[in-house]
């Protein structure tokens, strides 16, 4: 399945081409740097042609490359390179919706959701007003449930359906080995357009898309991951797994990071995942401040217990692009935001720091705040690295173990992981650990 999946957030992972933005090219050349990280799988923010109205997650053609990142064959040589490795390549699918400039808005507008009058109250995400858009050429109102540019689809027209099985193959016979599926949870809404949120989002029909696009995957091999960004509940989570390999885990990154508020939810999760499922566990991504200041607050014996969480737990981690470093979010003042959302995501999208004098990125699109974490000199890498070379140490499964006061033990198999949530000294069974020190603990 994944492993460790790392996400890049390609505007601000590495610049091949000097001009402030970052490409296929510069994950090609940082290959290396991923290898020697541990990783499995590469999982790339949207690469596709877009007008950049939700930087990315407003795709004008899904079977093309964006002019910034390079090309097709860019793309062709980076899942090459990557697969020379090892590592698998990822793409962000975004099915929910389209921008307003695919040719599909204008030429096959029935593959939208339209409406001769604003049927329900439906609220858009980034607007919080009615997600309803009059369009004067056809005279009806299109639902859009993020910005008026991004029209959802009707994922209850057969064609839709088809265009996407095509879309899914074009990728897959190009060696991509899997999707992050943008807001899976969303994909069809309630057919008679019934008001209430129960109605637009989270809907039982959804489980048949991704069932028809197991079968898809299922026609190669290895079989492609589909792993969901599934905004749900905890105790929603499990219906997802159905048919999705992965279903990510919200309730886990939106918690405070503490013992009593993240314990239960990892036990939830693994009591209720379904058989021969795996769970996915991560603490940042492009939507969220970065774990390092949410989580940690900038200590970074802090954030190395959130990663040892992350890594030791079972089934697959996401790191996002310098959470191994302890990069913090960045700082951006008011006149360089470029986000549409409120508050904007753009702190946690700022250039990887590749050194501390930052001279690999000129004018960047988004400011190079601090390069102190960097990927030259951080004190936090290694200890990443490490990490994530003993997870092969680790056996299967779940237990919560007893512990003291502020003291995570699990088994993971024959393996004991205990870590010291607290920011004080603690023991378990005669080991000392040091302020939220973690520890893998050979089997007794
Ligand atoms: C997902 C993406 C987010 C985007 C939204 C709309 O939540 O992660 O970045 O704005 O979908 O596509």
């Amino acid at each position: 399945m994944g492993g460790v999946v790392y996400q890049v957030y390609i505007r601000s992972f590495a610049d091949s081409g000097g001009d402030g933005i970052g490409d296929l090219p510069g994950i090609a050349a940082h290959l290396d740097y991923l290898t020697q990280l541990g990783i499995d799988t590469l999982w790339l923010s949207p690469v596709h042609p877009s007008p950049n109205v939700d930087w990315g997650y407003d795709v004008a053609d899904y079977r093309a490359v964006h002019a910034d990142y390079g090309t097709l064959d860019d793309l062709d040589a980076l899942i090459a390179g990557a697969g020379a490795r090892g590592i698998d390549i990822w793409l962000d699918l975004v099915p929910n919706h389209t921008s307003d400039r695919h040719p599909w808005f204008r030429d096959r507008p029935e593959y939208y959701v339209w409406s001769e009058r604003i049927p329900n109250d439906w609220k858009s995400v980034f607007t919080g007003e009615a997600a309803w858009r009059f369009d004067s050429t056809r005279r009806q109102f299109y639902l859009h449930q993020f910005t008026p540019e991004q029209p959802d689809l009707d994922w209850w027209n057969a064609s839709v359906r088809n265009e996407f099985d095509d879309i899914l193959r074009y990728w897959f016979d190009r060696g991509v080995t899997g999707f992050r599926i943008d807001v899976a949870h969303g994909l069809i809404k309630d057919r008679r357009l019934r008001s209430g949120e129960k109605y637009m989002r989270d809907r039982p029909e959804v489980h048949e898309i991704f069932r028809r696009w197991q079968e898809v995957a299922g026609e190669y091999i290895p079989k492609p991951t589909l792993m969901g960004e599934t905004y749900v509940p905890l105790e929603r989570l499990p219906a997802y797994y159905a048919h999705l390999d992965l279903a990510q885990n919200f309730p886990f990154l939106k918690a405070d990071f503490d013992l009593d508020e993240l314990r239960p939810i990892v036990e939830t999760t693994m009591a209720e995942l379904p058989k021969g499922r795996e769970p996915v566990w991560f603490g940042s991504n492009h939507d969220h401040s970065r774990m390092a200041t949410r989580w940690a607050g900038g200590d970074e014996r802090k954030h190395e217990a959130a990663l040892f969480l992350i890594l030791t737990l079972p089934g697959s981690a996401i790191l996002y692009q310098g959470d191994e470093l302890g990069l913090e979010d960045g700082t951006v003042s008011k006149d360089r935001i470029l986000d549409v959302a409120d508050p904007p995501r753009d702190p946690e999208r700022t250039p990887f720091p590749w050194t501390r004098g930052g001279d690999e990125w000129q004018s960047p699109w988004l400011p190079l705040a601090d390069t102190s974490r960097n990927a030259e000199d951080s004190s936090i890498l290694p200890y990443t690295r490490d990490l994530i070379a003993r997870r092969r140490e680790l056996g299967d499964g779940y237990r919560t173990l007893p512990s003291a006061r502020g003291v995570w033990a699990y088994a993971r198999g024959e393996t004991t992981c205990v870590l010291n949530m607290t920011g004080d000294t603690a023991e378990h069974d005669g080991a000392i650990l040091q302020p939220w020190q973690g520890l893998i603990l050979p089997s007794s």
